[in-house]
């Protein structure tokens, strides 16, 4: 597949290959092949790590000596200008280096984190973010960014789930296609793009016990139907390069896994960019047991498919000798150069001219700080709001301002920000005084950070909330307590925070609590005490207005949830899209009280200290307004294979506000020759309605958008029947019934 123009640009030398058909680059690649060593060629796939700034005397003689092939989070403009220069001019055939750095959910517009991004349910606008995030890393002669994360996790003790979209295949797959479009932009040479990078391939997300870097099992069937589908996605949307997990998969590490990075990438997808490992990956296998030594970590790497080499140097080291000794086919070696010379090619890398200076314009734009804004706004989820204690009147006399939360800069920007800067951030505290007045505002954080476990600061926070007429307060975790190798057993609420609440409840103010976590935590105690909770993950560098206006009613919380949010640790894991079993609990079930075994009543699926159920499920989400379901139509009863039905309802907005509310289509398929989930999301639609506005919603539903991978790997549809939602959440919705025949 092409990524080739479809937009005409002016005449430079970028445009007139990017024009030109495939084969003109294969042809290119062919040529430069001829002349590769075999260093060089060992060269392209090694990425290195030192560049050194400015650019180190020795970076500048192993670029010109083909070296490396990329090099990872380099800081300055100027250094990757200079070694640009070096690579393109004075190496012996001019191979462009390729820049890669971790640009995760923004680059100086920092955006919130990508499971708030997913809260959107909004591709267009998460699109919108990448493409934010891709004009100003490209700005700074940043190449490709190791994003999109998409790996599914259904385990929030694993810290990573703040990378990812949460737990829902069809909904990854969904934002997975919109990153990867909004980082390539209409063609990867264009101004403004940068290579994405799906990552981590694959079943990363699924590491037992949530512990960081440990294994997964999966069943085919599973990585199939559920952790293989957005990297598809990615894949079919162009994504030029994968990265592969750190983790072993069914006992083969991701990183030498033939079977995921050869037969499926290659052999069923065609995916024709290339694989970088991830961090020492390579090296890493000797310490999986899957390596005898570091020699045996390239050869085994390199047959498997892995393209190039980030961290450790095992190709560098050994795969010359290899070839030497008839070990690897030096054919391996020309395919995976060829897939990475081909990406710089379709990047234009060979034929741009490598700019004199970086384009500050391109950061922080006004129309950024928007997308960002909107991206904050539109990720916020209302998890609670009794008597309709938000939105807050602008008329408030005093405020109270509590929390560690209030006002951090570096808590907000979250995990993976390495280019964000806190002092461009616009905080919640500095947000609220900016629209109720400083006079309006009594700010006393009560602790200085989530973790602290002092109740020093409790006197002067109690003060101010007895002084006020509500009291909002920013409560959650700490920026570094999620992402990589931050994997919690415990998901309450750190340090003093919940005895803060505690206290504060006691003075009778209104509560409001508005969380910040890159993860779901389990905080039943003091969404007790609040009269509202707002959800709003680490929403960037726009969170302050962004979370102002929703506490003010000047935006409306639209988010909604795309992981479940347990009640406990011991429930984990829990998702809304799980097989039945043979004794499903019930609705009768409910109302056990969390820790406090009762007496064990029934044979059935749950437990004697906690319901079944989530706390708030996966799709939930509140607004100041109300919206009515009603009237599910569904175009026929049955459908043939192949055929398909459209399933409607109308939406209502039958309260004050107008608002976006976020309509989900979900199926069952009540008997199949492999149990099927008891509902999976098969669409989904944000629309807005303005009070007393009403709207037909509609989906169509082909047979293809209920296959799932039978006990042969086949993916098919099974003829039978099927139960059909059109919902607010996984949890409720409008219920119909529909046949697919023969
Ligand atoms: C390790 C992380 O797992 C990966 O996500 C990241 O892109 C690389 N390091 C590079 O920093």
């Amino acid at each position: 597949m092409s990524l080739a123009k479809s937009v005409c640009c002016s005449l430079s030398l970028a445009c007139a290959l990017a024009a030109a058909p495939p084969a003109a680059i294969e042809a290119r690649i062919d040529q430069l092949l001829a002349r590769m060593t075999l260093d060089e060629k060992i060269g392209q796939m090694s990425q290195g790590t030192a560049l050194g700034s400015p650019v180190s005397e020795r970076s500048r003689q192993q670029i010109k000596e083909g070296r490396w092939g990329s090099y990872l989070n380099t800081i300055k403009f100027e250094d990757r200008a200079e070694a640009q220069r070096i690579a393109l001019k004075e190496s012996r055939l001019g191979i462009p280096l390729i820049f890669g750095r971790d640009v995760i959910h923004g680059y100086r517009t920092v955006l919130p984190i990508p499971l708030a991004q997913a809260a959107t349910w909004d591709p267009d606008l998460v699109e919108q973010g990448a493409r934010v995030a891709a004009r100003e890393a490209s700005s700074v002669g940043i190449h490709w960014t190791f994003a999109p994360m998409i790996d599914i996790a259904r385990d929030p003790r694993w810290g990573r789930i703040s990378e990812g979209m949460g737990e829902d295949p069809y909904l990854a797959s969904a934002f997975a296609a919109a990153m990867v479009r909004g980082f390539q932009g209409p063609s990867l040479d264009g101004a403004g793009s940068v290579a994405a990078c799906a990552k981590h391939y694959v079943g990363y997300g699924a590491v037992e016990g949530g512990r960081e870097y440990n294994s997964a099992w999966i069943p085919e069937i599973l990585l199939r139907d559920l952790y293989l589908p957005p990297f598809q996605a990615a894949r079919d949307a162009g994504v030029a390069t994968f990265m592969s997990a750190f983790e072993d998969l069914n006992g083969v590490p991701a990183t030498g896994n033939e079977f995921t990075l050869r037969q499926i990438l290659r052999g069923e997808w065609h995916f024709d960019g290339f694989v970088v490992s991830d961090y020492n990956s390579v090296g890493e296998l000797v310490a999986h047991g899957y390596a005898a030594d570091h020699s045996d970590a390239a050869f085994k790497a390199v047959h498997a498919g892995l393209d190039m080499e980030m961290g450790t140097s095992d190709y560098y080291d050994h795969l010359k000798a290899l070839v030497e000794a008839g070990k690897v086919d030096v054919k391996l070696i020309d395919e995976s150069v060829r897939n990475i010379l081909r990406i710089k090619f379709r990047l234009g890398l060979f034929d741009k001219p490598v700019p004199a200076s970086a384009d500050a314009s391109a950061l922080l734009a006004p129309a950024s700080l928007e997308v960002a804004k909107r991206l904050a706004a539109e990720s916020a989820v209302l998890l609670k709001n009794e008597g309709g204690a938000l939105p807050l009147a602008k008329s408030i006399g005093k405020l109270a301002v509590i929390g560690p939360l209030a006002d951090s800069a570096r808590d907000q920007m979250g995990c993976w920000t390495i280019d964000g800067k806190s002092g461009e951030v616009r905080t919640f505290l500095a947000a609220i005084r900016e629209k109720l007045g400083a006079d309006h505002v009594l700010y006393a954080p009560g602790v200085k950070t989530p973790r602290d476990t002092s109740h020093d600061g409790f006197p002067a926070a109690l003060e101010a909330a007895r002084a006020a007429d509500a009291v909002v307060l920013f409560i959650g975790e700490d920026w570094n307590m999620d992402g990589e190798a931050r994997s919690r057993a415990f998901l309450d609420l750190p340090g003093a925070q919940a005895a803060l609440v505690k206290e504060l409840a006691a003075t009778g103010k209104p509560i409001i609590e508005v969380m910040e976590a890159g993860r779901p935590l389990t905080f039943q105690e003091t969404a007790a005490e609040a009269k509202a909770v707002l959800y709003v993950w680490n929403p960037g560098t726009m969170g302050g207005p962004a979370v102002a206006d929703l506490l003010f009613g000047d935006a409306v919380p639209s988010g909604k949830l795309t992981v479940s949010f347990p009640r406990t640790v011991g429930q984990i894991p829990i998702y809304y899209a799980h097989l039945n079993t043979g004794r499903p609990a019930s609705p009768k079930d409910l109302g056990i009280p969390p820790g406090t075994p009762v007496n064990p009543r029934g044979f059935l699926s749950k437990y004697i200290d906690v319901d079944f159920t989530p706390e708030y499920p996966f799709g939930f989400g509140l607004s100041y307004t109300t919206f009515e379901y009603s009237n599910l139509r569904l175009s026929a009863p049955a459908i043939p294979l192949g055929g398909k039905l459209t399933v409607a309802a109308d939406v209502a907005n039958t309260g004050r506000y107008e608002a976006d509310e976020v309509v989900q289509l979900y199926v069952r398929d009540l008997f199949a020759s492999v149990s099927r989930p008891v509902r999976e999301l098969k669409g989904f639609r944000r629309v807005r309605l303005k009070p007393g506005e009403k709207r037909s919603v509609e989906f169509t539903l082909a047979t293809a958008d209920l296959a799932f991978h039978n006990t042969r790997m086949q993916l098919v549809t099974e003829p039978g029947r099927f139960q059909v939602w059109i919902a607010p959440d996984s949890d409720h919705g409008l219920q119909g019934e529909f046949k697919v025949t023969e």
